[in-house]
């Protein structure tokens, strides 16, 4: 998407679409100085007449059909002044994306009314950016190339910001880049879900990480193979992967601030990677099974911040942890009954081959705790389908040893319009994860299912303060449940986490 910025941009130009904002507050009256004085009129009552009352889901879009050098004016609600905050930009902006493409509008030119409405966060005009930016991204990967560039033809590229002073344009500009930055990490993940599983391997998603490593962007990593995750004890991780035809692989990224800047805080993100998850041999039954190439979102969202950091460099330490496996029932699978050990030694009965991702997750937090010793450790997570049970396709479920972390990521959520909801460790139900033979089994039973798996991923954190996203129900939508996501994955997290980093004093 392109911005610019202009004084004089009302009425002087041949655009598709002026944006307009309107009050639930206020009855809808058009007052637009560079229209004639009876258009406005008219537009107020076309308005009247269908029911617009300026409610935040209201829009009108209307065609002048000759009258004056705009070919439409879009009406869009903002709901009650006194509820309004600058994070309703965001979906403000994704509803004008929406009902920009559904008439094949090129440009759009926001009325001043829109600057001014800002509460002058600095955030304001990222938010309305991350609108505009998320609400255009389409997945066409699989398209052939005519019908891919038939596609952009018929999209909105070009927004123009009507301001009043040359000022404005500057502090909406800074915002307006830092929004663009959130869009392009949030896009990489969402690429990265929607690719078939067929494509998105293990070794792919390696090749991902490294492609992020380039010099100058503070980011460098390290991949390592199986032998190599042999020698250094993750044979949890090689057990899931053995069904598969993929190697596992152990992605490593850190991302360093420029020196100088004072001591910083080192963050570890860890995020699930299961390129597929079939079940493995407690194979899963055909409506389980068709959507799993999701299965390594939390991985997806991680790379996508990385992409992000590059551009943003905020001062802070912040490593990148992937275990890239397939979970397949092949001739050399684990099986049920298995007894596997993880990095740091602790032994895991095996009693259902699809609690794989906390499997790999044991390993990867294990060396997080062990080997890199952070201040504060997050891990993403497509872990449960009891988290859909429980909170439904569009919140993610909070769990955690540290109330700092899981403070932070509560604001961070809000700001970026990602819910998440915090659920209890209860001590009581670690009971359910008791094995007879080895230090811990994989599943803790149906019941509570979210609260033991992430107790079973506090056997791996050593101490260090830690929370858990269990990010199954919102990684990935079936049906656009908000204006700025689109059906497939929606790169849950990725704003969320560079607001928590960005925060981070
Ligand atoms: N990847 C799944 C969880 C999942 C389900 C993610 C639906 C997205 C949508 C996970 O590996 C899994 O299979 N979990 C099992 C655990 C059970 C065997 C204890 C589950 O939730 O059924
Ligand atoms: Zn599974
Ligand atoms: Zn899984």
């Amino acid at each position: 998407m392109n911005y610019s910025y202009k004084t004089d941009a009302i009425g002087s130009y041949n655009t598709d679409i002026l944006v307009v904002g309107l009050w639930a507050d206020d009855e809808p009256k058009v007052k637009i100085t560079a229209l004639p004085e009876a258009l406005n009129k008219d537009l107020s009552a076309e308005l009247k007449r269908r029911g617009f009352s300026g409610r935040e889901a209201d829009t009108a879009m209307l065609p002048l059909l000759g009258r004056g050098k705009i070919k439409h004016i879009f009406f869009a609600g903002l709901g009650e002044k006194k509820k309004f905050h600058d994070t309703s930009l965001r979906s403000f902006a994704a509803r004008v994306v929406k009902q920009a493409n559904g008439i094949k509008a090129k440009d759009v030119v926001l009325d001043t009314g829109i600057v001014s409405i800002m509460k002058k966060t600095p955030e304001a005009a990222q938010y309305l950016a991350e609108g505009f930016e998320l609400a255009s991204y389409h997945f066409t990967g699989f398209r052939k190339h005519t019908r891919k560039d038939e596609e952009k033809k018929k999209t909105l590229t070009e927004v123009i910001i009507s301001i009043k002073t040359a000022k404005q344009q500057k502090e909406l500009q800074q915002g307006v880049e830092v929004g663009k930055i959130y869009a392009r990490g949030t896009a990489l993940a969402r690429d990265l879900v929607n690719t078939p599983a067929m494509d998105m391997h293990p070794g792919e998603m390696a090749g991902v990480a490294q492609a992020l490593a380039v010099r100058g962007s503070g980011i460098t990593c390290k991949v390592r193979g199986q032998e190599e995750m042999q020698g250094l004890g993750m044979h949890a991780s090689i057990a899931v992967a053995a069904g598969s035809r993929h190697e596992a692989k152990f992605i490593h990224l850190t991302y360093k601030p420029k020196p100088g800047k004072g001591t910083v805080k080192k963050i570890v993100l860890v995020g699930k990677a299961v390129t597929f998850d079939a079940g493995g041999l407690n194979l899963k039954p055909e409506n389980g099974i068709t959507d799993m190439k999701i299965d390594m979102a939390g991985g997806a969202s991680v790379l996508g911040v990385f992409k992000s950091l590059a551009e943003l460099r905020p001062n802070v330490e912040v490593h990148g942890l992937l275990i890239a496996v397939e979970n397949m029932p092949g001739g050399h699978a684990y099986r049920p009954g298995d007894v596997v050990s993880a990095m740091d030694g602790t032994t895991i009965e095996v009693e259902n081959t699809d609690a794989e991702g906390r499997i790999t997750l044991a390993d990867a937090l294990a060396y997080a705790s062990q080997k890199i010793k952070p201040d504060y450790m997050i891990d993403l997570a497509t872990l449960t389908g009891a988290v859909i049970i429980a909170l439904g396709n569009e919140i993610t479920g909070m769990l955690g040893t540290s109330p700092e972390i899981k403070k932070a990521l509560n604001k961070a959520s809000k700001q970026a319009g990602e819910n998440i909801w915090e659920l209890p460790m209860y001590s009581h139900y670690r009971d359910l994860l008791k094995s007879k033979i080895a230090d811990v089994k994989n599943v803790g039973g149906r019941p509570a299912g979210i609260i033991t798996a992430a107790q079973f991923l506090e056997k791996f954190i050593h101490d260090t303060p830690w929370a858990h996203l269990d990010i199954a129900g919102p990684a990935y939508a079936e049906k656009e449940f908000k204006p700025e996501i689109q059906v497939g994955g929606t790169g849950w997290g990725v704003r969320m986490l560079l607001n928590y980093l960005r925060n981070l004093k």
